[in-house]
């Protein structure tokens, strides 16, 4: 094809860039030429294909379309059905572009790849055109065929604009699957026309709402639901961006939210209701009540309709099987059936969910608990998150099995020891993920055969809900750990970390700056010799400080000369980019002075209060905390420290703590004085005198938890 060459006195760029940080092509021939790519390059398109010509026009200048071949046509989309569905073929010649998909998908990763040998700036819509770029030849096509991400949207609302952004920044990695978690415990988040009170009620926690709300919203009712319009609106979104999306109800378990809507779902017997301030913890479905089905037919019908996937993912993880136990109904039921293990259950009441989907032509998602026993039918996808090993039992029971151990794939999880974030799986970064190796973690070539692809998780329960003032928290936690997992689900991570980490600062910081992403930097390294503090960071970021608690922010300049470095905090920024803080070692340093604990709450004996007073990790009370309840930490010598962290909760429990209360000292330990209000459980004191006695103090109407968990205080020495 010819184009009518534009001629320019403009200043041109000459690109050539190679790096790509997001997926990068299998092959790439470069042709040693260039093409002048400018805003009257026509973008001519296949039938089928226009939706992609007005994508790539609503972030590059170009001045027309045309469905018709034209003489001067210079970007050309086209379908080439001898590819595979989402491979590619991009070719940059003197007189035009063309991108050549197997389908729709095929030829938007084809458009990302264009993207990415442009300026960051496309990412923001202003990328400036004429453009000089190379010739080239790419070919390229995905490792696997699942490129997924997880959102938990039901312990924490995102709303459909926020969906959206969050859809835009996948498809920009190549992520073709968005794995909806729309109900748990907490949230029901889909509109079932047939019975609304399952979002007008269950969208909602807290007020007047049977959900139990989360940390001190006792007043407050918030939450949210997607209408079947604004979902139909999302899926097509993502759809013209190649993602498909997959909703998951979760079902047995993690159903809390919808059985306080219709407490009819659950087992036959009364629960303790007492020690929870009157939340009923009952949250499986009963699986001997009949009637139970009917409802379960009206919500997954209604979700086969609306989604276009052939999965509906009926979750299956967690289940409390001890609920069943007690149910007099679900005994009679496994006595007919000649069951034992209350487990089985599962299994029929997943064979019922699996009939529903089938009578609407669709297939089950399953957590891989769901196929330990190997009930389910070999059609289901299992999604294998417990561990490498359960993804190992499911492909060798022949599941189609999309990978995703919490150790490598969980993005709640914390990047570093000191941040926020759960840590029940591990503590990792985006290398952890780029450095998932199928072949060591035991998958052969058979095995392989199994693996669908993979898929990283965000479960929300313990952070975005209760720090809404933090609005980056779900990038920071996503990104860059998700780039890693786009490298090795669509071309693998050969080339080393070393490697991907030169492009993630050289290319990829800058682009998802252009991105609006506010993603984590790696943290700088601190180190101190011969009385000086250094920092230093080798990404190209710029370097502060805090000193002591000041908000202050200081720029690094060079060595602090100083006796005191475990007064100094660094962290890096740049672009939209931030690091975590680091310090030197001796502001980590922690002693363990001897202290006794007592309690207005009584104490369990599973848990004792020795657990946390030696150390050797949390005690609990028998009981949520009411107004006046407290805890008292007395200390056997007075405790000189330059801070004293005392923590209620447990960062995977999201309401296991004092949820609003003070804390009192005492110098004496007769007299007490008030110290400051607890922050999520948590208070830091820096007291300027050795310590005797400190006393939190709830205030609290109960956390909506049986129990207060009570941590070990962290003392940091005077040095
Ligand atoms: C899960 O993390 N319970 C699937
Ligand atoms: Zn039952």
């Amino acid at each position: 094809m010819k184009i009518r060459h534009l001629l320019s006195a403009a200043a041109l760029w000459f690109l050539t860039l190679t790096a790509q940080a997001q997926p990068a092509p299998a092959h790439r021939t470069d042709l040693g030429g260039e093409f002048l790519f400018t805003r009257a390059t026509l973008v001519t398109y296949e039938q089928g294909l226009e939706a992609l010509a007005d994508y790539l026009r609503s972030y590059l200048p170009l001045a027309g379309a045309s469905e018709q071949y034209a003489s001067d046509a210079a970007l050309v989309l086209a379908l080439d059905p001898s590819l595979g569905e989402e491979a590619y073929r991009l070719d940059i010649l003197p007189d035009h572009i063309a991108i050549e998909g197997g389908a729709y998908g095929g030829v938007f990763n084809g458009i990302q790849q264009l993207f990415r040998l442009l300026p960051p700036e496309v990412y923001a819509r202003e990328c400036t055109l004429p453009l000089r770029l190379p010739t080239l030849h790419i070919e390229d096509a995905p490792r696997f065929a699942y490129r997924g991400m997880m959102l938990d949207v039901a312990r924490t609302w995102v709303d459909a604009p926020h969906v959206k952004r969050y859809i835009d920044l996948l498809s920009y990695h190549n992520i073709n699957k968005l794995h909806l978690h729309l109900s748990d415990d907490e949230g029901w988040r889909i509109e079932i026309r047939s019975h609304p009170e399952l979002t007008e009620i269950g969208g909602f926690r807290g007020g007047d709402s049977p959900v139990r709300p989360i940390y001190g919203k006792w007043d407050e009712k918030y939450g949210g639901y997607y209408t079947q319009e604004q979902m139909r609106e999302l899926i097509a979104y993502a759809a013209a961006r190649n993602i498909e999306i997959i909703p998951e109800i979760d079902l047995p378990g993690h159903s809390r939210n919808i059985a306080s809507v219709h407490p009819e779902i659950r087992c036959n017997y009364r629960p303790d209701t007492v020690s929870t301030c009157g939340y009923d913890y009952r949250s499986a479905w009963c699986v001997a009540r009949e009637e139970n089905y009917r409802l379960l037919e009206d919500i997954l019908g209604e979700l086969c309709a609306l989604f276009p996937s052939p999965y509906i993912h009926i979750g299956g993880d967690e289940v409390d099987a001890s609920q069943w136990e007690r149910c007099p109904d679900c005994r009679a039921l496994m006595e007919r059936r000649g069951i034992t293990d209350p487990h089985r259950l599962e299994d029929i009441f997943m064979q019922r969910m699996s009939d529903i989907l089938a009578a609407h032509g669709k297939r089950p998602a399953l957590w891989n608990e769901a196929v330990k026993r190997g009930g389910p039918a070999r059609t289901s996808r299992v999604h294998g998150w417990e561990s490498v090993r359960a993804c190992l039992d499911a492909v060798d029971k022949g599941y189609p099995t999309v990978v995703m151990p919490a150790t490598s794939f969980y993005f709640d999880m914390r990047q570093s020891p000191h941040e926020e974030g759960h840590s029940w799986a591990a503590v990792f970064d985006a290398r952890t993920t780029y450095n998932f190796d199928f072949a060591r973690e035991g998958f052969n070539a058979e095995r392989m055969r199994h693996v669908e692809g993979l898929e990283a998780a965000f479960w929300s329960e313990a952070y975005v809900s209760h720090e809404p003032e933090k609005p980056d928290y779900l990038d920071y936690m996503t990104f860059p750990r998700l780039c890693a997992l786009s490298r090795l689900a669509w071309s693998g991570n050969e080339a080393g970390w070393e490697s991907y980490y030169r492009e993630l600062v050289g290319e990829h910081y800058d682009r998802m700056t252009a991105m609006g992403i506010r993603f984590r930097l790696f943290p700088p390294t601190v180190s101190c010799r011969n009385g000086e503090l250094t920092a230093s960071t080798d990404d190209g970021s710029t370097l502060c400080y805090l000193v002591d608690s000041s908000p202050e922010e200081h720029s690094y300049t060079g060595p602090i000369a100083t006796t005191q470095p475990y007064r100094y905090r660094f962290f890096t920024r740049r672009g939209t980019g931030r690091s975590p803080e680091a310090a030197d070692r001796s502001f980590y340093r922690t002693v363990t002075p001897s202290w006794k604990l007592t309690s207005s709450m009584p104490l369990s004996e599973r848990f004792p209060a020795s657990n946390a007073e030696h150390y050797r990790g949390m005690s609990r009370t028998c009981r949520t905390c009411r107004p006046k309840d407290w805890l008292l930490y007395t200390f056997d010598m007075p405790l000189r420290c330059r801070e004293l962290f005392l923590q209620t909760g447990y960062r995977q429990l999201p309401n296991a703590h004092i949820v609003t209360g003070y804390a009192e000292v005492s110098y004496d330990g007769v007299r007490f004085e008030r110290a400051g209000a607890l922050d999520k459980g948590c208070i830091t004191l820096r007291p300027n005198r050795p310590v005797r006695a400190v006393r939190l103090v709830a205030t609290c109407r109960g956390n909506s938890t049986p129990f207060v968990v009570i941590q070990p205080p962290v003392v940091k020495p005077v040095l």
